[in-house]
């Protein structure tokens, strides 16, 4: 495997000494690129674009061609565990994904089983190593996974929730049922996480994307604890190099002292945390990972630089930063506006590291 040109990434994870502040974007392979809506057109469904590992290797470099970036994500999404359980998985225009055969009873929990990584989930991992030789080293790549909470939200649900009304009512009325399947999954992300990383991913990060949703109490009981299983299961090291794990809960600001206590490497950070507030609560024990408000791409390039500089000097000076959004970008975001986020971090983060 060709040697890392670019570490910054995975060593600000680890709150190793870096020359600059590394930057990458979620969701930075997607829709706000001409280039993606054209390989998505190419593939077919979104589906069929992340089983054909060329095209899904090809759509993860594009943002890696325009931007200074400095690492790549895997491109497939979190929904391929539920799909290659056998709940019948469509992504619906303008519907978002959808699940034919929802889970609603114990009867229909206990017949989840953690698919086969080797045949079912095979195609992510093609996927990876496919990745892996085309980068040759330019920067590291992320794999990553849902939480189990975040998962069963999607399972219970059928699909994308506003109210979570019946994974909610699951989890008051039926807990027993809702904690079988968070074992099942929490299972299977191990196994995923780890056959990713096997397969080349450098670090791995877990998207509990609805975490926020809960109570305090309920995110410990239903979300963090599963987390907490997933990080003590995921091979740390790999090829002699540390594998940082990043969790990120959406609207788990409250939480952070917890969440970093899973032992996870890095937190991603939403917007509605200060990340001066963050780092003296948690600084000393993970990296962070964020925060500008995705919706600041809607504002002028100078604004958007402005706010870089905001964040940088609020981190301030010393490694342990990696700068992300606080969620996924838009799909309506110019891409030049994008491009003035990542060109402000490169020239603007120098001075915070000797
Ligand atoms: O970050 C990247 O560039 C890697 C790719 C990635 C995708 N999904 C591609 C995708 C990642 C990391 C995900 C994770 C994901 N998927 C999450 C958690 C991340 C987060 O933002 O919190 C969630 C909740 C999902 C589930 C999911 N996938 C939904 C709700 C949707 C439809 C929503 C929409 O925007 O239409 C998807 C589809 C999806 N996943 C797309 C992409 C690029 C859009 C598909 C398309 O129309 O091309």
């Amino acid at each position: 495997m060709a040697e890392l040109q670019n570490d910054r990434f995975l060593r600000a994870l680890l709150r190793e000494p870096v020359d600059r502040t590394p930057v990458w974007m979620m969701r930075q392979a997607g829709r706000y690129l001409p280039e993606y809506r054209a390989t998505r057109g190419q593939a077919g469904s979104f589906m069929d674009l992340c089983r054909n590992a060329e095209l899904a290797c090809e759509v993860t470099l594009q943002p890696l061609e325009r931007y200074p970036l400095d690492a790549a994500i895997l491109f497939s999404d979190i929904l391929t565990i539920p799909d290659a359980m056998g709940l019948g998985l469509r992504f619906e225009t303008g519907e978002g994904p959808v699940f034919d055969k929802p889970i609603r009873s114990m009867a229909d929990a206990k017949k989840l089983y953690v698919p086969d990584m080797g045949s079912d989930l095979q195609y992510v991992m093609n996927a990876v190593s496919t990745i892996r030789k085309n980068l040759n080293g330019r920067v590291p790549l992320i794999g990553f996974s849902g939480s189990p909470w975040t998962l069963a939200t999607y399972m219970v649900e059928g699909g994308s929730s506003k109210t979570f009304s019946k994974v909610k009512a699951m989890m008051y009325d039926q807990p027993a049922t809702l904690h079988h399947i968070l074992d099942v999954l929490a299972d299977s992300v191990i196994q995923y996480l780890n056959a990713q990383i096997e397969a080349g991913a450098q670090a791995v990060q877990i998207f509990d994307t609805w975490g926020g949703v809960l109570t305090p109490r309920d995110y410990k009981e239903f979300s963090l604890q599963y987390m907490h299983k997933i990080v003590d299961g995921l091979k740390r090291e790999n090829d002699g190099r540390k594998v940082p794990v990043i969790l990120f809960t959406k609207g788990g600001g409250q939480w952070l002292e917890e969440m970093a206590a899973t032992g996870c490497d890095a937190l991603g950070l939403d917007w509605t945390t200060d990340i001066d507030v963050a780092r003296a609560r948690v600084g000393d024990k993970v990296a962070l990972q964020g925060n500008m408000d995705p919706s600041m791409l809607y504002a002028s390039p100078e604004r958007i630089r402005q706010e870089v500089g905001y964040i940088l000097e609020k981190f301030g000076k010393g490694s342990g930063h990696v700068f992300n959004l606080g969620h996924g970008i838009h799909p309506e975001v110019d891409p030049e506006h994008a491009g003035a986020f990542i060109k402000a971090v490169t020239e603007l983060s120098g001075q915070y590291h000797a």
